[in-house]
């Protein structure tokens, strides 16, 4: 602690609990970063400091996401830069990563560039652009990974999701090419040919209901191609929404080989299984599908060993008239940044199988490794960037998709009674969202 008091803008949060363990302590935060932490950490913290009473909460660094839809450029009916930062920002994400199968492709170092300006200019979370892997998602052709890495946007990681790099000499030269350039593929892993047609997991469900299916093997087939191609390549490979106990199998399989692949797994296949078909409202429609009981079970335990390392939302806003439709008709994807903590919290904290430490590794460390992001997912100590999510174990709020602050409102936890909730967070030492409002800062350039 120096001298001299704080300049800029001061926060003190009280009496929280750093990782939810020990006793509870003050940490002030000025000039973006952690300034002190400890019952004395408000001394200097002036007369203007925004002093948060955290009494009960939790303070972990602030969640990124590996996996975000927020559709600008070209489906801003469903959800915008803005509106997505919003939602990022209340769900306590202090960076997200936004995948390039928007309209254009983010396959040119102009759309990357930005996604990334816009992002910075909304204020909320940083919103780090996904290049495609190949030109217009099509899998035929490389696209200008080098460009885009070295744009403003400096982009770190590729995908075409929504898409599977299928082609695998396409793959394998897109990941000898990542590493020449020290950037990430992340792969949607789907073999295409396994899935004509498919709209749910192939399983007694899907067989009584009639809708065609998806069998775990098109992820599988893929996973264990992937996982060779980046052994011989010498690269790494991340595998997007890991949704099979055999994907958990495989990752162990893999890591035991030496071999660099690193996975992620959405809230919902933590939570949510095909027995949600029932209704046949597409509202529970999504890529890859929601599978049986033994695959939530198995990616539970996975996460919680660390073999797979990270939760990713893959927020996934559509238009009221790509969901209430029939089920073939409908789009795949769901809502998941404001409701991602409270999940993970159900499935994870409440279970036994993590710890709020734990939490902050899935959430927050892993994810900031995984891409390198050197100013995200840090230690909770003094001179670090105050990238924060203060967090109310006990809380319990109930989900409506009109109160939530995307455009679009397909969620699947309409109407449930979810556990924890984010209260605040913090980016570069500002806030960015409080009690369930987003803090827009004044230069924003909205209205
Ligand atoms: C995503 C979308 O809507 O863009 N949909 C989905 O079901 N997950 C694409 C994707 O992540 O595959
Ligand atoms: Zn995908």
């Amino acid at each position: 602690m120096s001298d001299s008091a704080v300049t800029g803008e001061t926060v003190l949060i009280k009496n929280v609990l750093l990782y939810g363990e020990g006793e509870p302590t003050d940490v002030l935060l000025g000039d973006g970063v952690i300034v002190a932490i400890g019952a004395d950490a408000g001394k200097d913290s002036g007369p203007d400091a925004e002093v948060i009473d955290a009494a009960g909460q939790i303070l972990l660094p602030g969640f990124v996401d590996l996996h975000t839809h927020l559709r600008e450029p070209g489906r801003e009916d469903t959800e915008t830069i803005d509106s997505g930062s919003a939602a990022a920002a209340l769900g306590g994400y202090t960076a997200v990563f936004a995948m390039a199968n928007t309209s254009p492709v983010a396959d040119s170092v102009v759309v990357t560039d930005h996604v990334w300006r816009r992002g910075q200019e909304v204020g909320l979370v940083d919103v780090h652009p996904v290049g495609a892997v190949t030109v217009g998602l099509e899998g035929k052709q490389l696209a200008e990974m080098a460009t885009m890495a070295s744009g403003i946007g400096r982009v770190r990681m590729f995908s075409d999701d929504g898409h599977c790099v299928y082609d695998p000499l396409i793959m394998r030269r897109a990941l000898e090419y990542s590493s020449s350039l020290g950037v990430l593929i992340a792969q949607h892993a789907e073999e295409p040919r396994l899935t004509v047609g498919a709209v749910a997991h192939e399983g007694p469900t899907a067989a009584r209901l009639g809708l065609a299916g998806w069998p775990r093997a098109a992820e599988e087939s893929i996973v264990a191609r992937d996982a060779l191609l980046a052994r011989d390549a010498g690269a790494r490979v991340h595998i997007c929404h890991a949704s099979t106990a055999g994907t958990v199998e495989l990752m162990k399989w893999a890591r035991g080989q030496g071999i660099s692949i690193t996975a992620e797994v959405t809230p919902h296949h933590l939570l949510l299984d095909d027995s949600r078909l029932e209704t046949y409202d597409a509202v529970n429609k999504v890529n890859p599908p929601l599978r049986e009981a033994s695959d939530v079970a198995a990616l539970r335990a996975g996460l919680a060993e660390g073999i797979i390392d990270c939760v990713a939302t893959d927020h996934a806003p559509h238009a009221e008239q790509d969901k209430c439709c029939e089920f073939a008709a409908a789009r795949p994807g769901m809502l998941g940044l404001e409701t991602a903590l409270s999940i993970v919290a159900q499935t994870m904290v409440r279970t036994g199988l993590l710890d709020w430490r734990g939490v902050a590794r899935v959430m927050s460390e892993r994810p900031a490794e995984i891409v390198g992001l050197d100013d995200q997912g840090r230690p909770l100590e003094v001179g670090e960037p105050a990238n924060l999510v203060l967090i109310d174990p006990d809380a319990e709020w109930t989900v409506h998709g009109p109160d939530l602050a995307s455009v679009a409102h397909n969620t699947p936890y309409e109407s449930m009674t979810l556990p924890a909730r984010v209260t605040t967070t913090i980016l570069r030492g500002r806030i960015t969202a409080s009690d369930g409002q987003a803090r827009v800062p004044a230069r924003n350039g909205r209205g």
